[in-house]
């Protein structure tokens, strides 16, 4: 059990505890080295807890249960005019509703509503607006006291340095490192010569404290709370009757950033079940969010509620944070293996001791590429931090470079290529080996021949091995010139070799977009190919687009619109070999028409039934989209001009809710966006499907 702690067993051991938790917290607060991983850190205070709890005559005056950020906080120079306080926690579903009965019974009657939003994993200041203009900007510090951290002013995302309003407030909130700046910003720090960060809200912490650097890493804020200033006029923005869910409200109206701003939004409800409902949520989509969390907050959105249950020294009890299982975790690599991918990428692979993230056993991990091994000083018997977003293989996010023993070995680099012996192409960033495609062609062939790539029922593995064995098939191209006997020979049955003639044939019709997939461009994977042939919409076009226009695709930048360019010249042979074969490149066929690349023809994708809108599909599909797997629907959606969504958010346009649809379809109610179903949805994009 993740979650349950080890036994205290005695004095000394409880002692060692306090030590352990003290420093580990130092490390967390100060911008250092995660010592700890999250989940362990809290196992230790759940032990402490219950240890004082039973010995309540051994427990240290200054014990760590008692106090914000264990104590282990140096006095800043600001004190806060409003003590920042913590949170108590609670991990599951019971806890929260004992949380929730045990504040009911404080208030003597129900909590009039529950506030509940994202619990962002970053640094806590206070952000002063004199008269509308950011003064002063302070880090929670003890609680009481922080650190004047002003020198950040103006380079904060979603902290403007003037509001909307010459208000004057106190804007409370977390500093964070998106997510997606994270590689770079270790790019940044690297150059500069120093270590790498170990995890986003370790970077944000540093930075944000830093001063004197000659290079800035750019971070966000999100606010979750706003007081009138202590000495100011807040100009009637903020009444002492206002509910959080109010005062959220009018934080936004000012131009700062806040939880609500975060995909997973907030959820205001008198019900706890609601509230619960929004947890599993945003524990569903929290591995996608643009920013770091580790958790819910649930407060009462009452400003009397909130007064009635009043505060302790740590911990307000009228808020308690529901804990998410730790994303990150710490472990040791111990080894890396190196493999050749479909697309001839040569890709390093780091083996982990076992360790569990979210219930999952982890013990392999991606390494990046060379490059990002060299940039973090990786070595075999570092302790490193783990990072598991959503199903795919776990990251390895940096080194614990003060847990180094000095015994950490090198990681071997390959001489040449892991799938065929042969030589590598090492100019950019990621290796390739110089045979491409063709290193691992069967791989390459049982990609292109899946379900929502050609579709091609009939070749399955087995066969695209004997295809390969028989040098019957040296790309995808060679696909459409097979013989019946070939297929005889590869399948062993002349019947199952003309019906997959007949598949191979109807191939030829394939979209576009599935057939640039079936090529094999790297970094372009279906929803990438759709993109790239929306945007372009014949081969010819993408063929001759220029890494500018490449660029202008979401999701392609600089690094990967120049291997584009140099794969598609690389596959000049095989397009024209696919034309030959009569495979229509010419355009989306079986889709609607293709954006105009010149950036003039904006009619073509207005006049279609999604253009411009973002929707989200929830629950499972019944009628006509009833046989339509989640990448049908995504393609759908694009064919008829849309976007899918994945949450819903103030920016979806449209919610399709079939049976069993949950919480999506709750968010979309309450956020009043429109909700159809799959019948109606259906009837919408006929002409599409
Ligand atoms: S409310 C008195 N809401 O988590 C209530 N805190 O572990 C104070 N945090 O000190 C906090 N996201 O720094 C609140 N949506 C959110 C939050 C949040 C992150 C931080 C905050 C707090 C810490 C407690």
């Amino acid at each position: 059990m993740p979650n349950s702690p080890a036994p205290i067993t005695d004095k000394d051991v409880y002692l060692r505890a306090l030590d352990q938790v003290r420093s580990a917290a130092a490390a967390y607060h100060g911008g250092g080295d995660a010592q700890m991983d999250d989940a362990a850190y809290d196992r230790l205070m759940k032990a402490i807890a219950s240890y004082e709890q039973k010995y309540p005559d051994q427990r240290a005056a200054d014990s760590p249960t008692a106090l914000v950020a264990a104590g282990s906080l140096p006095d800043g120079a600001v004190a806060h005019a409003t003590p920042m306080l913590s949170l108590d926690n609670v991990f599951d579903a019971e806890e929260l509703v004992h949380w929730a009965e045990s504040l009911g019974k404080r208030l003597g009657s129900e909590p009039r509503g529950f506030h509940a939003g994202p619990k962002i994993d970053g640094l806590a200041v206070a952000a002063h607006y004199r008269e509308g203009k950011l003064v002063q900007l302070v880090t929670r510090g003890t609680g009481t006291t922080g650190e004047d951290v002003s020198h950040a002013i103006g380079t904060i995302d979603g902290l403007p340095v003037e509001l909307d309003m010459p208000v004057s407030i106190e804007v409370r909130g977390e500093v964070v490192l998106l997510q997606s700046r994270f590689e770079e910003a270790n790019r940044i720090r690297v150059t500069h010569g120093e270590d790498p960060f170990s995890n986003p809200r370790n970077a944000a912490s540093g930075s944000l404290r830093a001063t004197g650097r000659n290079y800035t890493i750019p971070l966000s804020f999100y606010g979750y709370g706003l007081l009138p200033a202590a000495d100011g006029e807040a100009g009637g923005l903020i009444r002492e009757e206002m509910t959080h869910t109010e005062l959220m409200k009018a934080l936004g109206s000012l131009g700062v950033q806040a939880v609500d701003d975060t995909p997973v939004g907030t959820l205001t409800s008198p019900l706890i079940k609601d509230i619960q409902a929004y947890v599993e949520k945003v524990a569903a989509q929290r591995a996608d969010l643009p920013v770091g969390i580790d958790g819910i907050v649930i407060k009462a959105d009452h400003p009397q509620d909130q007064a009635v249950a009043g505060s302790g020294s740590r911990a307000p009890r009228w808020a308690v944070a529901f804990k998410l299982p730790a994303l990150e975790v710490i472990s040791t690599l111990t080894a890396a293996t190196w493999t050749t991918g479909r697309t001839g990428n040569i890709a390093p692979r780091g083996e982990v001791l076992p360790v569990e993230i979210e219930g999952v056993t982890v013990q392999f991990a991606t390494l990046h590429n060379p490059g990002m091994i060299a940039r973090l000083g990786l070595r075999i018997g570092d302790r490193v931090v783990l990072r598991r977003a959503g199903d795919v293989i776990p990251q390895i996010l940096a080194p614990v470079t003060s847990a180094r023993t000095g015994q950490e070995k090198p990681i071997e680099l390959p001489t040449v290529c892991p799938g065929c012996g042969g030589e590598i192409d090492k100019s950019q960033e990621r290796w390739r080996c110089l045979k491409g495609r063709a290193c691992n062609l069967a791989a390459s062939i049982t990609y292109a021949v899946q379900r929502d790539v050609l579709d091609i029922q009939g070749i399955g593995p087995k066969v695209v091995a004997q295809l390969v064995a028989r040098e019957a098939v040296q790309d995808v191209a060679d696909l459409f010139t097979l013989t019946l006997g070939q297929l005889t020979t590869a399948t062993g049955s002349e019947k199952t070799a003309a019906k997959i003639l007949d598949r191979l044939a109807a191939a030829k019709q394939r979209p576009l977009a599935r057939l640039f997939c079936a090529l094999g461009v790297r970094g372009t994977g279906r929803s990438m190919s759709r993109r790239v042939a929306d945007f372009f919409g014949s081969m010819a076009a993408i063929q001759a687009a220029s890494a500018a226009e490449l660029r202008q695709v979401e999701g392609i930048g600089s690094e990967k619109a120049a291997w584009m360019l140099a794969e598609l010249a690389e596959l000049e042979p095989v397009i024209a070999k696919l034309a030959a074969a009569g495979v229509n490149l010419g355009g989306p066929q079986d889709s609607a028409p293709a954006a105009d690349i010149s950036g003039s023809g904006q009619d073509s994708g207005a006049a279609l039934p999604l253009a411009g809108k973002t929707v989200v599909v929830t629950g499972s599909m019944g009628g006509r989209l009833g046989l339509l797997s989640r990448n049908d629907m995504n393609e759908l959606i694009e064919k008829a001009g849309g976007r899918s969504g994945s949450s819903v958010s103030k920016s979806t346009s449209l919610v399709v809710a079939g049976d069993k649809a949950g919480s999506k379809k709750a968010k979309a109610e309450q956020l009043g966006i429109p909700v159809i179903g799959p019948d109606e949805f259906a009837q919408m994009v006929s002409a599409y499907l």
